[in-house]
């Protein structure tokens, strides 16, 4: 069986890491996309909320699943017994940091943990998570970066209340 991990931060996740989630699982048997638990970072999302919306924006992708992890990527795709992990790519700027993140795992792992990118369909190239964030916190539309579920619960969390 064929398996990978999409490792990330999806604070809040966006159409472009579903787009890639979609894409990822076209290939792998089974994807498991999993939240980093960063203590460094202080994220808007707990990773609890972050797992429970990846599971709701992916319940009609059956071969994926959704986790979390703390610690070394390459420990957490050990122990899964995991040999693939997925990133998306956006744009140039994404590429000096995926490439040496994808190399200090191939490195660590003894070339066990290899990366496989997917570059992002262009209509979401623009987005991030953090942009997301700054418009919805200024009352921006999100509609376009996030599914209307998510964009309900970013607001909330700004104190906005509802989409608009
Ligand atoms: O969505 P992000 O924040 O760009 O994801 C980054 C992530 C989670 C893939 C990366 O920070 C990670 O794998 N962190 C776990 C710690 C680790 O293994 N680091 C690599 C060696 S420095």
């Amino acid at each position: 069986m064929k398996a990978a991990v999409y490792p990330g931060s999806f604070d809040p996740v966006t159409y472009g890491h579903l787009d890639i989630i979609r894409r990822a699982s076209d290939i792998f048997d089974e994807l498991t996309v999993s939240v980093l638990n960063n203590h460094l970072k202080s994220p808007l999302f707990s990773v609890e909320e972050r797992v429970k919306i990846l599971e709701e924006a992916t319940k009609d992708l059956p071969n994926v699943k959704i986790d979390c992890f703390s610690g070394l990527l390459i420990d957490y795709a050990k122990k899964k017994d995991v040999h693939v992990a997925i990133r998306g790519l956006r744009a140039i700027t994404d590429f000096e940091y995926e490439l040496q993140l994808a190399q200090t795992n191939s490195k660590l792992s003894n070339g066990e943990l290899d990366t496989m990118f997917l570059t992002t369909s262009l209509e979401y190239a623009y987005l991030s998570s953090s942009s997301v964030k700054e418009i919805a916190r200024f009352h921006g539309d999100i509609s376009m970066c996030v599914p209307a579920f998510v964009a309900e619960r970013i607001y909330e969390k700004y104190g906005h209340g509802s989409c608009r």
